[in-house]
């Protein structure tokens, strides 16, 4: 099979024409999320990235299927059913009804949102595992795992947990150290434990299936195929991963799990499953299946080697590995088709840092629709910050609201609301039609070019493009005074011909952002009164025989209120009336500008809520080379991962000491780049006002009981 062939984009944006090279047959993918968590806004930039590629190319009337599903396998999920006291199908069931609600609530246009835990996916892995047994790529192997004597099952690297055996720091997973980065296996752990019943781990044998990477025929193709990929830095990843020519770097993988597991167990072997990422990828053609039944469509045809249709995949850059390595080689193997090409994006930072509960960065999707949070505003802001690249995108809250107001309802919107009053009350709603051939329309010719802007998955460039339309349109308006022109009768043609030209260049600028914007442009065509738009309709303008209908006003402005709520309802452990107060006085504060007379020195209890202060656990503590003043320590405050924080406490401390204390940290605090590394909040520590006179440091410390994220009110 060739590699890919798809039009890359790595390259600048491809010239207008090639956006529309006849009607193409394509299969979209956004990766399937897991099945025990709630969708949140880092999900959502995927989600939305690709939602909005997907409406692109419907509207140049290509034949185009977006499919998602949940990732329902695994230990994890397994768990959790046992922990909620429910079976994993039911578990199942209840976050797949909640992940559809939330991408419908985003304008998410799936053709199908299905299950990995469905017949038609059971039936592909067990055909797709046949067919690479029968090709001799798989191996069965006996191999040494940690197990787990009390629950009786084998144990994940992430669910053993012990001492890292290079640097002795506490707490660190079976895979590798968030303290010095080293890597090792679970077993290498010093005084390990499960993190299932808290069990010291025994080595165990059992056969496992593998599928055989290093095979030279899979590095060959993979050689081929990565010369295909859009992606400069995906390329790059891969050649990396691939080595030089004969230096066998790909390594065999495990492609099998004990019982007890929830997944398909593996034909004629009893008590083996499928491991999770054998059969979530299979996953996306379980549900083009599902919808292929369901519409008569000739699935056959769209997953044979050689197919003339286009598959593409967009996920997140941690999941490369499996998207360019497994999932390719896994489907040449079997005698599929390949992808056409996997499109990955970075990850997404709240406010510059990491999402975080502590700090109500970590925004479910429901949350921002219970808070009236209008989810365009969002898909607008995502796809300003979105390109072709792997970059992580920051989500600014303060930007977020700037910009929605300035570009979407100053400068979008305003176009419409000013133009329709003068249509309706003395034109009867009707365009001049010879206006139709304003000067000012010939704008009409960077629509195109926006169009090809988000085939190439350029969004921040379009949504410029389109900006820069509208700040032309508004000069325009500004110039020519409609206000002024409706004061005297004899300049009756000069406003209609305004507002005429005002309104056509709005009904492109609504045709240029409906990818992003689609609820928006259905609201416009509603008001306008005409089809739903397509990108053949750049050249069908405005008609006096269609009037528009009167306007109402298409999208309101963020509230600061708004997103002091977003905030306050995804903070966690803080009563929910607190948090609400708390962060909106915050937030609106700031907003308003208000200045509280206060006397000085005093703080309200507003000022003190803002403080994020928490119980953290000293995992790790070492000198900065270079410093004389500082200590690194590594702190546990409840969060997925640690925190990394600087602290000038050397003159009081030896590391070793502090390593296992717990200690009250500042957890909302900006992290801050110092010479030495990024400092993520800081330690309480009590001094002498004068410390020449008084030396001495001691660090908080809360009596026993404390545990790390507990919050200090
Ligand atoms: O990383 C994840 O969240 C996985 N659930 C993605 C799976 S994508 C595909 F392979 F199914
Ligand atoms: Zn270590």
């Amino acid at each position: 099979m060739s590699a890919p062939s798809a039009p890359t984009s790595s390259t600048p944006v491809p010239a207008a024409a090639s956006a529309t090279p006849g009607h193409r047959r394509i299969l979209v993918t956004s990766a399937l999320p897991y099945a025990n968590g709630q969708i949140h806004i880092g999900h959502m930039v995927e989600y939305i990235q690709t939602d909005i590629w997907v409406r692109s190319l419907r509207m140049h009337g290509h034949e185009v299927y977006y499919v998602g599903a949940d990732d329902t396998h695994g230990t994890p999920i397994m768990l959790r059913a046992e922990q909620e006291g429910i079976t994993p199908k039911q578990l199942i069931e209840h976050v797949g009804k909640e992940h559809k609600r939330d991408f419908d609530s985003f304008g998410i246009s799936f053709d199908n949102y299905y299950s990995t835990d469905a017949e038609e996916n059971r039936v592909l892995c067990e055909s797709i595992y046949e067919s690479l047994k029968a090709a001799g790529l798989i191996d069965a192997r006996d191999i040494e795992q940690a197990y787990d004597p009390v629950k009786e099952m084998f144990l994940p690297d992430r669910f053993i947990k012990g001492e890292c055996p290079k640097c002795g720091a506490k707490d660190q997973y079976g895979d590798n150290c968030e303290v010095c980065g080293s890597t090792y296996q679970p077993l290498d752990l010093t005084n390990p434990y499960s993190v299932v019943s808290g069990a010291t781990p025994v080595r165990k044998t059992s056969t496992h299936y593998f599928f055989r990477l290093s095979d030279p025929r899979c590095e060959d193709f993979l050689r081929s195929w990565v010369n295909g990929l859009a992606q400069l830095e995906a390329t790059n990843k891969m050649r990396e991963w691939l080595g030089d020519k004969g230096d066998a770097k790909l390594a065999d993988w495990d492609i099998s799990r004990d019982s007890p597991y929830f997944g398909f167990e593996i034909p004629s072997a009893p008590g083996k499953y499928f491991y999770v990422w054998v059969d979530a990828p299979v996953g996306y053609y379980a549900s083009f299946k599902n919808l292929a039944d369901a519409r008569g469509i000739d699935f056959e045809e769209w997953i044979q080697p050689g197919s003339k249709t286009e598959q593409y995949h967009f996920i997140g850059k941690d999941i490369l590995y499996f998207h360019t390595l497994f999932w390719p080689a896994m489907l040449e193997f079997s005698g599929h088709r390949t992808p056409t090409n996997v499109f990955a994006h970075g990850f997404l930072t709240v406010d510059g840092a990491k999402m975080s509960k502590s700090r109500g960065t970590f925004i479910t999707a429901k949350s921002v629709i219970d808070t009236g949070i209008n989810p365009e505003w969002l898909r607008y802001y995502f796809a300003a910050k979105l390109n072709h690249t792997m970059e992580d995108i920051d989500l600014n809250l303060e930007d977020f609201q700037a910009r929605v107001n300035s570009d979407l309802v100053g400068k979008y919107v305003n176009i419409a609301s000013r133009a329709a009053g003068f249509l309706i009350k003395r034109f009867d709603g009707r365009v001049l039609d010879s206006a139709m051939n304003h000067p000012l329309l010939q704008l009409r010719a960077a629509v195109p070019q926006i169009a090809a802007l988000y085939e190439s998955r350029e969004y921040g460039r379009a949504l410029r493009t389109t900006m820069d339309l509208a700040d032309a349109v508004n000069a325009f308006v500004d110039t020519a005074k409609p206000w002024d022109q409706a004061k005297d009768e004899a300049n009756s043609a000069a406003l209609h011909e305004t507002c005429s030209v005002s309104l056509e260049a709005f009904r492109l600028m609504s045709l240029a952002l409906k990818p992003v914007l689609p609820l928006l442009a259905e609201s416009v065509e509603g008001f306008l009164g005409i089809a739903p738009l397509v990108w053949a309709d750049v050249s069908t303008p405005l008609s006096s025989s269609q009037p528009i209908n009167a306007y109402k006003h298409l999208m309101t402005r963020v509230d600061p209120k708004q997103i002091a709520a977003l905030i306050a309802a995804n903070l966690e452990s803080v009563a929910p009336g607190q948090a609400v107060a708390a962060a909106s006085a915050a937030v609106s504060k700031k907003a308003a500008k208000i200045q509280e007379p206060e006397a000085e020195g005093v703080i309200s209890i507003d000022d003190f809520a803002k403080v994020d202060l928490r119980i953290a656990k000293i995992v790790n503590c070492t000198a900065v080379e270079g410093s004389d003043k500082l200590l690194q320590l590594t702190l546990d405050v409840g969060e997925e991962k640690t925190r990394n924080v600087f602290s000038g406490i050397k003159s009081a401390y030896q590391p070793q000491n502090l390593i296992g204390k717990f200690t009250v940290m500042v957890a909302n605090l900006a992290p801050r780049k110092i010479k030495f590394g990024l400092s993520e909040g800081v330690v309480l520590a009590a001094s002498a006002d004068d410390e020449k006179a008084e030396p001495g440091l001691y660090i908080l410390e809360p009596h026993s009981g404390a545990k790390p994220g507990m919050r200090v009110k």
